[in-house]
């Protein structure tokens, strides 16, 4: 069977044909990944701007599944279209273009959680994950462990209570004058920088979290303390070095920010995803979306897991950041389970996987 996934949460149309090969082990094969990213229509606003998005989905979409098509194949048996989470009136233009295109083919529809699709997207890339594991979904919209003990079926252990851990890179670079999205910025200046050149506090677990593992929330994370703290180091020293409202740090002082930020934020994720590994007996760990793509954030998990003896699994960098293919790829799953979507399917903004 071949499934076509379509995926418009957020600022990335993108749609793909994943076939099934009939192994069990590797179930899933790639034809074609087609993603038209909007980041140069909202890197002039800093951010994401919601009207925008949904607009720009509305004149990709046809070209870009069309093109999917062409390269993949022009047949297929389902169609697998995000419905959340995400932004309601871009995940809209997706849904609807779905119903339309399953209804016009007599094939059926299948709903997908986004979230899925990043965890899904190890599979589609390693095959069955080496099962219990602990995967750290880590994106723009999203810091979230699972707990994953059957293939297709994932246990939430913590989220963020604030800012995801992308959300953090994007506003620190955004005050730090260095454009969007912040992740890949950041990332390339920190490693020009001295990680432990300004001591940012780590965000910390309360003695009552620490000392009740099972308690909900235990496993939570916390962004937007950190990203307040770059806040006043920054305020302070442009105030010391009597700054211009316009004149940027020095640049060294810059890279040193950001390799100190980017220790803490990869120290706090690799420390409650290995934690979580630890406590219930993993075998494997994973971590997917966008900021997987983190170069520090997948030495330090590869350093730590040959140290522990987990398999790890992480997605090449096409299928870190949004993307249809990982869409497809859980909606065969679902598709396999029975789970099929009713034509009145809606966007959830805010869908529990
Ligand atoms: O998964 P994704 O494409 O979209 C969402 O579902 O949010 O993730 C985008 C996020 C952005 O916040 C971006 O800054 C971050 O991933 N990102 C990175 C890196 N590459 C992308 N963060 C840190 N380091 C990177 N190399
Ligand atoms: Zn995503």
């Amino acid at each position: 069977m071949i499934i076509l996934g379509i995926e418009t949460s957020c600022d990335e149309t993108a749609a793909a044909l994943v076939a099934e090969t009939g192994d069990a082990a590797r179930p899933w094969r790639l034809l074609s990944s087609v993603v038209a990213s909007q980041v140069d229509i909202h890197r002039e606003w800093g951010g994401v701007v919601p009207e925008l998005s949904a607009r720009q989905h509305i004149r990709d979409i046809c070209g870009v599944v069309e093109r999917a098509l062409e390269e993949g194949s022009s047949s297929f048996d389902a169609v697998a279209v995000t419905a959340g989470p995400g932004l309601v009136g871009s995940l809209l233009v997706g849904i609807s273009f779905a119903k339309s295109l399953a209804w016009s083919r007599s094939v059926p529809l299948v709903s997908v959680h986004h979230l899925a699709g990043h965890i899904e997207s190890l599979v589609l890339e390693h095959g069955e994950l080496d099962l219990p594991a602990i995967v750290l979904v880590v994106s723009g919209g999203h810091t979230s462990l699972y707990r994953i003990q059957q293939p297709g079926a994932y246990e939430l252990l913590g989220r963020t209570r604030d800012d995801a851990a992308g959300e953090a890179y994007d506003k620190v670079a955004k005050l730090l004058g260095l454009g969007y999205p912040g992740g890949p910025i950041i990332d390339r200046l920190a490693a020009m920088g001295d990680d432990r050149a300004v001591p940012f506090p780590k965000p910390r677990l309360t003695h009552a979290d620490r000392n009740a593992p099972a308690l909900p929330g235990r496993r939570d994370f916390s962004f937007s303390g950190l990203k307040t703290s770059v806040l006043r180091h920054v305020a302070t020293r442009r105030e010391s070095l009597d700054l211009g409202q316009g004149d940027p740090l020095p640049d060294q002082e810059i890279k040193n920010i950001c390799a100190s930020f980017q220790r803490v934020v990869v120290e706090t994720l690799i420390d409650r995803l290995f934690d979580a590994a630890r406590w219930y007996g993993a075998r494997s760990i994973g971590i997917a979306g966008g900021v997987s793509a983190n170069s520090r954030l997948r030495e330090d998990a590869r350093d730590r897991a040959a140290v522990r003896e987990y398999r790890l699994y992480v997605p090449s960098l096409a299928l870190s950041t949004d993307n249809a293919a990982m869409i497809a790829a859980a909606g065969v799953r679902r598709y396999r389970a029975g789970q099929l979507a009713s034509w009145d399917l809606n966007a959830e903004a805010s869908m529990r996987l």
